[in-house]
């Protein structure tokens, strides 16, 4: 199960909330404890006092009249009763009224304190004592002649710790901390989705522009980083093509010598063989210059409709008498670089062309996709060459003996090709034999900006 959001913003946004409302109820929790405190000091006081009077008065009046003054002195919470029999109860009373006997005693000095009672009122008919909080308060003191003057109070008041203001006012301000901080947290983590893209970007394509080197001073340095990285990359390319570039270069005079020179071979089996091999390494050189080139000078971004390429590749295939058969209905507008897909096509669809006897080509889609599908009947692909057809100059060891003349360049042309728009190329065996090459092209290409 995942218990932490997925998106960094998901998580600052979460450890904020956490820590938000911890101090949030820590700071309720003391207030509330602070004010019960204080509310609970300042009735004990009250109710205290009104024992003092009470006693004072009661104590001066004839027992006649007794009643009537407790009745007069009695308020609507607090209610007095002379009584000439002892309260119930004689212990030191419940230990959550300690205070409240500790404040009677004080304003009571004279009396002795077993003349003094504290104890929660017993319900009627109840035996069981009370909880405390729940039942009225009694205090009692005892009078010169033996009787009793009570005291009954309200209790402090039972104060949940989350009264349903708490609550209201805590839920209001986490829906706006994350309100808040999912807006804040975008913010900032807008340069490490910039940096996510720009890492995808450059993955496809050398060429890629920088990233902006801006925002607060990590991101700067990741992006300076990053940057520095592209270019050391895209130099050691660099490198490496012209060099690779100016050695096939240079290696087509001494093989167009060769061929002059193998010409005056005498025997005519080494002459023919000697200038089937030359012709071989005239192509691969010749190819070679070919996919170096195609890196380099990079073809500008055009819309056009894929379905309508695909058409003209198999069209001028057909009309070189090559069995090929498109079918297709879709519309496919993109935004490409026209003639390298077209070189990607054809290289696909010439190979099956070339290993299964004849194309068959479709299209189709989903709602962020296009799809090329070129299917064959021949002997299809074997797992483990898979992978290994699409490097540079491999070819399978049952083609390089057949005369289908190929360098083992075309499909790694094709996925580069399509690599750098966005898609992928793979390969199936189908069951009923015969190889299905499938080209994914992504309709839109994620861009920085949109990050
Ligand atoms: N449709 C297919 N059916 C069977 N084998 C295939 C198919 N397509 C490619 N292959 C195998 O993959 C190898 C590599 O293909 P790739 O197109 O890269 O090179 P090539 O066709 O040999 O030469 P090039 O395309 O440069 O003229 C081929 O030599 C062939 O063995
Ligand atoms: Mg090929």
């Amino acid at each position: 199960m995942r218990v932490l959001p997925d998106t960094v913003a998901g998580r600052t946004i979460l450890v904020m909330l956490i820590s938000l409302l911890a101090s949030h109820l820590l700071s309720v929790f003391v207030y509330h404890t602070d004010m019960v405190r204080r509310v609970s000091s300042t009735s004990e006081h009250a109710l205290a006092e009104r024992l003092l009077s009470a006693k004072g008065l009661i104590e001066i009046a004839p027992p006649a009249q007794r009643d009537a003054i407790a009745h007069a002195v009695s308020s609507r919470d607090e209610t007095v009763h002379w009584m000439v029999d002892a309260p119930l109860g004689n212990g030191p009373g419940p230990e959550a009224l300690d205070s409240l006997a500790g404040q009677i005693r004080a304003l009571l000095p004279e009396t002795s304190p077993s003349d003094l009672r504290v104890a929660y009122e017993q319900a009627p008919g109840l035996d069981a004592r009370p909880s405390e909080g729940s039942g009225r308060i009694l205090a009692s003191a005892k009078l010169k002649d033996g009787s009793w003057v009570t005291v009954t109070a309200p209790p402090y008041g039972d104060h949940g710790l989350l009264s349903s203001e708490a609550a209201i006012s805590t839920t209001i301000m986490a829906l706006a901390i994350i309100a808040v901080a999912a807006a804040m947290v975008r913010f900032l983590t807008r340069p490490l989705r910039s940096l996510a893209v720009a890492a995808e970007r450059f993955g496809r394509d050398v060429m890629a522009p920088a990233l902006a080197e801006a925002g607060p001073r990590e991101t700067r340095m990741a992006a300076k980083a990053f940057n520095g990285m592209q270019e050391r990359i895209r130099k050691l390319l660099n490198d490496r093509t012209q060099m690779l570039a100016a050695m096939s270069h240079d290696l087509r005079t001494p093989i167009t010598r060769l061929k002059l020179e193998a010409e005056f071979v005498g025997d005519e089996d080494q002459r023919k063989r000697m200038l089937r091999d030359l012709d071989d390494m005239e192509a691969m050189v010749g190819s070679t210059l070919a996919f170096l080139k195609d890196g380099v000078d990079a073809e500008p971004v055009k819309v056009v409709d894929v379905s309508t390429l695909v058409a003209s590749v198999c069209e001028q295939m057909e009309d070189a008498g090559m069995p090929v058969v498109y079918h297709s209905t879709t519309s496919a507008p993109l935004s490409c670089r026209p003639m390298s897909l077209k070189r990607a096509f054809t290289n696909v669809i010439d190979n099956a062309v070339k290993y299964g006897a004849a194309a068959h080509v479709s299209m189709a889609q989903d709602s962020d996709q296009y799809a090329v599908l070129v299917s064959d009947n021949g002997p299809g692909i074997s797992l483990d060459e898979q992978e290994k057809v699409f490097a540079p100059f491999y070819r399978v060891e049952s083609s390089r003996s057949r005369e289908t003349g190929g360098t083992g360049l075309g499909l790694s042309v094709a996925q580069s090709i399509i690599r750098s728009h966005g898609g992928e190329i793979s390969l199936e065996n189908k069951a009923d034999g015969g190889l299905l090459v499938k080209i994914s092209l992504p309709k839109t290409v994620p861009t920085v900006d949109a990050a």
